[in-house]
């Protein structure tokens, strides 16, 4: 099994009260570093238990309970690593943690004629096995509205805003290649602005933003 997906420990862990633990979470190929995020939540209550963001832990981000008992492996990241020490184990944090790593595509501008079809590019930098994906979501960010959906295998149109239904084209045959790009047709003014693109596979989330800038007329 390759790549894109966030391994766990395969049953419960069980520690004594007082002790530490080492919540594992770890992929097998390692990914791209840069803009590289790892959020540890609690699953039944999605409390912050630890964020890294920025190349460096964020303390004041995480739920206080957590400041001085949870320990992030930084250097441990480079191998693929994402685990979490808990020390001083408390009856209370018997529970369910989630690991999520979140990794970036990169930026990019393109112009494009009124009228005309551009295709936004979204490639993810690290080989995601396709039967993993579980959802591709495509949206337009500064109106928070959802240009395509892709889940299940299947593109769902229905999905998309009236304004982007049966303007948009998403690529289902790429997304081996990690090309998760879209096709949007006859762009009109209003399209302007930022979409992102989110993959999301086992435990892993990633995206990329694709701004349509300059408008011409033709
Ligand atoms: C991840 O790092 C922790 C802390 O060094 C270590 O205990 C654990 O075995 C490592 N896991 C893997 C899969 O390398
Ligand atoms: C999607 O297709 C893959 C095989 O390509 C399969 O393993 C997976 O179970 C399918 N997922 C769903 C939700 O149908
Ligand atoms: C992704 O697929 C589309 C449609 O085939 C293609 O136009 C685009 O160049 C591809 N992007 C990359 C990065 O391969």
């Amino acid at each position: 099994m390759s790549g894109f997906l966030v391994k766990g420990p395969s049953g419960p862990l069980v520690a004594p009260l007082g002790s530490s633990v080492v919540l594992p979470c770890y992929v097998v190929e390692p990914l791209p570093m840069k803009d590289l995020e790892v959020e540890w939540r609690r699953t039944d209550s999605a409390i912050l238990v630890h964020l890294y963001q920025d190349d460096e832990s964020r303390p004041e981000s995480q739920q206080q309970d957590y400041h001085d008992r949870a320990h992030f492996f930084i250097d441990q990241i480079q191998h693929g690593n994402f685990s979490l020490r808990l020390d001083n184990l408390r009856a209370e944090d018997d529970g369910r943690y989630t690991c999520r790593v979140y990794i970036s595509g990169s930026d990019e501008s393109v112009s494009v004629s009124v009228g005309e079809d551009v295709t936004l590019n979204c490639s993810v930098n690290s080989h995601i096995t396709p039967e993993h994906i579980e959802e591709v979501s495509w949206k337009k960010t500064n109106e928070d509205i959802l240009v395509l959906l892709y889940q299940n295998n299947k593109t769902l149109p229905d999905s998309s805003d009236e304004r982007y239904r049966d303007r948009v084209e998403f690529f289902t045959a790429e997304i081996p290649k990690g090309n998760f790009s879209l096709r949007l047709k006859s762009v009109r003014t209003e399209d302007k602005g930022v979409y992102m693109c989110q993959v999301f596979a086992g435990g892993l989330s990633a995206n990329a933003t694709a701004v349509l800038g300059r408008m011409g007329e033709s």
